[in-house]
């Protein structure tokens, strides 16, 4: 069977290191390998409005920042359709029927639905001191994980690159698709989620160390950030509280520096900028013995940081200078997925048997019947 990827991200902000390693750098690699008959990744705006209905400027105006993003990071459009949620309507069709196949009770166990009811301040436990809290869930933010079905089925993914946030919603819309085959045949493929293989980037902490980078905690690295903003960053960042003097030993686990030299240190990157350790295990052991200051790795990961983001920073200059172009590319990207997803949904409505004016065999035979009444 051929692979297909879909995977996208909600346009509620510029991507940072977290989404690098949690799922961009991989698609980047996975369009590289050639392993894949068509891969999509959607720009989830219609999922953003689900929990921003009082805020389309701010999705409207974080498209652009999203496909630069893509773009930057080395996604080439001539080998991945790139596209984005609300111009391919099929999607909402598909969603309206996936509904019949969901109860309301498994829709509340969904664990990210519920994290999530508590943390956009949806509920009557949310967040302290949100002053703004909104009362009761509104419906679509309910359902997204349905919309999310059809998202992943529209285009008969097979693999689904993403964070392990997004585990749950792969399940359900496996069983969606084990649903759906079973009452009405063999017509949707079960798709899988593929997760990082390193734990450092399956949830890599923000740089005040706590467990992830986010927007509201300001304690973010922007693909788009400086060289300039990085090292500033790093030179902030959280390390072992208890190493204050560099003879002290010190503590490798739980310290957000060396947490990313986990995500993002290669054996090579030690000859060009620390040549007197040969690997990243060797410069652990000097700092938990004592002797090694934070400054000093704090430099090495300035420079890895760096290294990584300057082909990006390139890059995004350019496509930065040609903004129509990359609304071009979304454009043409969503005529793309359009077409993908009407094929299955004709064959969603056939296997439904809701393709009414196609089904010549059943006009015939309806005619016959009353021919023969009457
Ligand atoms: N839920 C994803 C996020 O929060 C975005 C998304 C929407 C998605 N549809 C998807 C991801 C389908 C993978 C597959 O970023």
């Amino acid at each position: 069977m051929a692979k297909i990827i879909l995977t996208g991200d909600r346009p509620t902000g510029r991507l940072h290191l977290g989404h690098f390693v949690g799922s961009l750098r991989r698609r980047v690699e996975l369009q590289e390998s050639g392993e894949f008959e068509r891969i999509f990744i959607m720009i989830a705006d219609a999922q953003a409005l689900t929990d921003n209905a009082d805020n389309p400027e701010k999705v409207r105006q974080n498209i652009i920042e999203v496909a630069l993003d893509y773009l930057s990071a080395g996604l080439d459009p001539a080998k991945s359709t790139l596209f984005i949620q609300s111009q391919v309507a099929e999607l909402c069709e598909l969603a309206f029927y996936y509904m019949n196949l969901v109860t309301v009770q498994r829709l509340q166990r969904n664990p990210t639905v519920k994290a999530e009811i508590t943390l956009r301040g949806f509920s009557e436990q949310s967040v302290e001191g949100d002053t703004q809290q909104r009362q009761g869930i509104p419906v679509g933010f309910f359902t997204y994980p349905i919309s999310q079905a059809s998202d992943i089925t529209a285009f008969k993914a097979t693999t689904v690159p993403a964070g392990e946030d997004q585990e749950p919603m792969i399940e359900q819309t496996r069983e969606i698709v084990h649903k759906f085959n079973s009452v009405y045949g063999p017509t949707l493929v079960e798709p899988e989620i593929l997760l990082p293989d390193n734990a450092a980037c399956l949830r890599l902490p923000g740089t005040d160390g706590k467990a992830k980078m986010s927007k509201s905690l300001g304690n973010c690295i922007y693909l788009s950030d400086t060289a300039e903003e990085v090292k500033k960053k790093v030179m902030g960042m959280y390390t072992d509280p208890n190493h204050l003097r560099v003879e002290d030993p010190g503590k490798v686990e739980g310290n957000t520096v060396f947490t990313y030299l986990d995500a993002f240190c290669q054996p090579e990157h030690f000859a060009k900028y620390l040549p007197e350790y040969a690997s990243l295990d060797e410069l652990k052991a000097h700092y938990r013995r004592g002797g090694l200051g934070d400054v000093k790795v704090k430099r090495l990961l300035i420079a890895v940081l760096n290294e990584i983001l300057d082909p990006i920073r390139e890059r995004r200059k350019y496509y930065e200078a040609r903004i129509p172009e990359v609304y071009e590319i979304l454009r043409r990207g969503s005529e793309v997925a359009r077409q993908t997803a009407a094929a299955t949904l004709a064959e969603v409505r056939a296997a439904m048997k809701i393709d009414y004016f196609d089904d010549a065999a059943l006009i015939e035979e309806q005619a016959k019947a009353y021919a023969n009444k009457n």
